[in-house]
């Protein structure tokens, strides 16, 4: 059954409690909601997005007592919007797909579509709906190339598909608890809008044409407040970052540990904000959510057969896949015998665009003279951040 939440208006609500690996680069610690929705107006009725393909029975469920689609809108071509397209077709013929000419390409790589369902639309092209007014904003790369917010004028609502969403599984239609939806909202977008973020920036603008009361995104809870999520966007797509230090780390046994420790306490003391995550046991995703702000990026590994350990190699990657906005960066090392695993690591993170600061390769257990140089290694980084007015 939809659920209205405004007249003519309803949201078709999937939530998925166990859903772990889609649409986020990272395993999602909880599970999401896939929101797909319903405007009813004088002349033509729009589907706003479908769900994916496993969904089908709960969606279609959704649809039930829905007589007339005239227009599928495709916001997203990725599969967890798009996915059941094809059999939404099938239940209303006489329905038309609108999307942006990219998605168009897309679509019709991924799905079987047929020619004449399609109606492309460019940037800023209005459709009438009778007493309604849907307008479309191309917004590319939030975070595929073919994306596209909605805005339906008489309700001063934004369809937002991915952006400002969150994966967060609830069956609250609106956002009750900012604290909780901001760290969800945070991770998905540390996850898959941050390595967008330059370009997102250069299309972030266009929002403030528009009055917006509601934002509506595609995943997780509406905004009825959007200042809050609009808001928290333009923190985190901020090019300059905060007095914050990252250190992912495993330690072996024990001398990581002990350089970590001491480090820490040496940001500390001299006003920098660290964070520790042992990837042993570390949600990845809070390193990610932490990655959003941090101007530098500390990491930690034993040496494993003259490497890096595999575990902080594979959030190195990450890492650099992310393309966080940190300025600087630098690695503390144990070793037993030998081994390259600085230099391994520093290769890993070419999208990083970091100053490395040097890093410490330390024998064994670390004596004075090595505790000396992480104490140097935190002076360099406050040095550093002093210099460039950092705040938290
Ligand atoms: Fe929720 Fe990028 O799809």
């Amino acid at each position: 059954m939809a659920r209205k939440f405004k007249e003519n208006l309803s949201v078709l609500s999937v939530v998925d409690w166990n859903r772990r690996l889609f649409d986020s680069l990272i395993p999602l610690p909880d599970g999401t909601s896939y929101n797909a929705y319903f405007i009813e107006a004088s002349e033509k009725n729009v589907l706003i997005d479908t769900a994916e393909p496993e969904l089908a029975q709960v969606f279609f469920e959704k649809l039930k007592g829905i007589e007339k689609i005239d227009y599928i809108v495709s916001l997203h071509a990725e599969q967890d919007h798009s996915g059941l397209i094809p059999e939404v077709l099938a239940k209303y013929p006489n329905a038309k797909l609108i999307c942006s000419p990219k998605a168009k390409d897309i679509l019709s790589e991924h799905l079987p579509i047929a020619e004449e369902k399609f109606i492309t639309v460019e940037d800023g092209e209005e459709i009438s709906l009778g007493n309604k007014t849907l307008k479309f904003i191309h917004f590319p790369w939030v975070h595929w190339p073919e994306t596209m917010l909605a805005y339906l004028k008489e309700d001063k609502l934004m369809f937002t598909c991915d952006f400002l969403g969150s994966h967060l599984a609830t069956t609250d239609l609106f956002v009750t608890d900012e604290c909780l939806v901001y760290e969800a909202a945070k991770r998905y977008f540390a996850e898959i809008m941050l390595p967008f973020k330059n370009i997102i920036n250069k299309n972030f603008p266009k929002l403030d044409e528009y009055e917006i009361d509601i934002v509506a995104p595609s995943h997780g809870p509406m905004y009825d407040k959007p200042k809050f999520i609009i808001d928290a966007y333009k923190d985190w797509l901020s090019d300059t970052p905060k007095n914050v230090v990252i250190i992912p780390y495993i330690s072996m046994h024990g001398s990581v540990e002990k350089m970590v420790n001491h480090l820490i306490t040496a940001l500390e003391n001299r006003g920098v904000k660290a964070y520790k995550f042992d990837l042993s046991v570390t949600d990845i995703g809070k390193l990610a959510i932490t990655l959003v702000d941090a101007a530098t990026i500390v990491i930690g590994t034993p040496t494993v057969l003259g490497e890096a350990h595999p575990v902080v190699s594979y959030a190195t990657l990450l890492a650099n896949a992310l393309k966080p906005k940190a300025k600087y960066a630098s690695v503390i090392a144990s070793y037993a015998w030998g081994g390259k695993a600085i230099e391994k690591i520093a290769g890993m993170i070419p999208n990083i665009k970091a100053e490395i600061i040097e890093p410490i390769y330390v024998k064994g257990v670390p004596k004075e003279a090595d505790l000396k140089a992480i104490e140097n290694l935190a002076e360099e980084i406050s040095i550093r951040h002093k210099k460039d007015n950092l705040s938290l």
